[in-house]
C-alpha cells in the first residue's frame, strides 16, 4: 500500500506479467518497460514467427503461443504458464486486429473477426487467469487495450470501435465482481500510435493530417508513452484505481 510519496517508484520486482501481442507495437514496448522494472516476463505471440522476434528483442523473456480467440487455445498456453510459474501477477491484454470498412460494405467474415480476436479473446484469456488469480487468493492486476475509438466515432471503425467499447464495458464488469478477490481491472484508450497496426491508414493523406489538426497535443502517440501507463497501472501505486478507462489521446476525444 503507498502511505508515502517515495513508496511510489512504479516498481515491478517480483511480479509474473503476461502480456499478449508482445512482438509487436505496444505489447512489445511493453514488454520491454516492464523487464525495465523488474517484472519476470510472459509474452504471448500469435505465431512462430513472432516467437522468434520476441526471443531476439527480450532474450530473457518466456514465450508462449496462442491464438486468443480460440478458447482452448488460451486454456493450454494458461496451464503452461502457470506450470513454470506457479503464479500470475499481472495480465496486458493488448492482441488486437485493427481491420476496418464502411458499416454498409463491411464483410460478416470481418466483422466476426474484429469481435472475435479483440472482443472476445481479451474475454477468453482475461477470465482464464482472473480463475488462477481467485484460486491463488493473492490479488492481481489485469490491464486491457481499448482505444479512443471506443469512445468517440471513426469512419470506417464499426466493428473495431465496438470492440473497443465492449472491453471498456467488460473492464467495469471484471473490476466490480472481482474486487472482493484484490483484483484491479482496468482499461488504456490510447489515441493513433506508431506501431504497424496504423500503418496505411492513419499515417497516409488527409486522414493523417485531419487526424493530427483534431489532436490537441498535435502529434500521435509512442509506444513508450502508453508502456508507461501500463507501468502505472501494474504496480502498487494503482491499488485503489479499478474498473477506469485511462485515456491517453493528447486531446482527441475532448471535442
Ligand atoms: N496503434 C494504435 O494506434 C492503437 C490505438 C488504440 C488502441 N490500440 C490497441 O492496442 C493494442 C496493440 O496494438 P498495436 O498497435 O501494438 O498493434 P500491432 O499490430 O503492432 O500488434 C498487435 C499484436 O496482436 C497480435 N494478435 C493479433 N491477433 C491475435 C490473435 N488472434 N491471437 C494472439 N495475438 C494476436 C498480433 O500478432 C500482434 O502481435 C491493440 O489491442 C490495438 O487495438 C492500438
Amino acid at each position: 500500500m503507498i502511505t508515502k510519496l517515495s513508496d511510489a517508484e512504479f516498481r515491478l520486482d517480483n511480479k509474473i506479467a503476461v502480456i499478449t501481442g508482445a512482438a509487436s507495437g505496444i505489447g512489445l514496448a511493453i514488454s520491454k518497460m516492464f523487464a525495465e522494472k523488474g517484472a519476470t516476463i510472459c509474452m504471448v505471440c500469435l505465431n512462430e514467427k513472432e516467437i522468434e522476434h520476441a526471443k531476439e528483442s527480450l532474450p530473457h523473456a518466456t514465450t508462449v503461443q496462442a491464438d486468443i480467440s480460440k478458447p482452448a487455445l488460451v486454456s493450454k498456453a494458461v496451464e503452461e504458464i502457470m506450470a513454470k510459474f506457479g503464479r500470475i501477477d499481472v495480465l496486458v491484454n493488448s492482441a488486437g486486429v485493427g481491420d476496418i470498412d464502411w458499416a454498409k460494405d463491411m464483410p460478416t467474415p470481418i466483422w466476426d473477426k474484429v469481435i472475435s480476436v479483440n472482443l472476445s479473446g481479451t474475454f477468453y484469456i482475461s477470465q482464464r487467469i482472473g480463475q488462477e488469480m481467485i484460486r491463488l487468493g493473492n490479488g492481481g492486476k489485469i490491464i486491457s487495450l481499448a482505444s479512443q475509438a471506443g469512445i468517440v466515432s471513426i469512419d470506417k471503425h464499426v466493428a473495431y470501435s465496438a470492440s473497443k467499447a465492449g472491453i471498456i464495458s467488460m473492464t467495469k464488469s471484471l473490476a466490480y465482481e472481482w474486487g472482493q478477490y484484490g483484483i484491479q481491472v482496468n482499461a488504456i484508450s490510447p489515441t493513433a500510435t506508431e506501431t504497424p497496426l496504423i500503418v496505411g491508414y492513419w499515417d497516409v493523406g488527409k486522414v493523417h493530417e485531419d487526424a493530427i489538426a483534431n489532436t490537441p497535443a498535435g502529434r500521435f502517440c509512442k509506444p513508450e508513452e502508453v508502456a508507461a501507463a501500463a507501468v502505472f497501472l501494474a504496480s502498487e501505486s494503482s491499488n485503489m484505481i479499478t474498473g477506469t478507462n485511462l485515456v491517453i489521446d493528447g486531446g482527441y476525444t475532448i471535442h
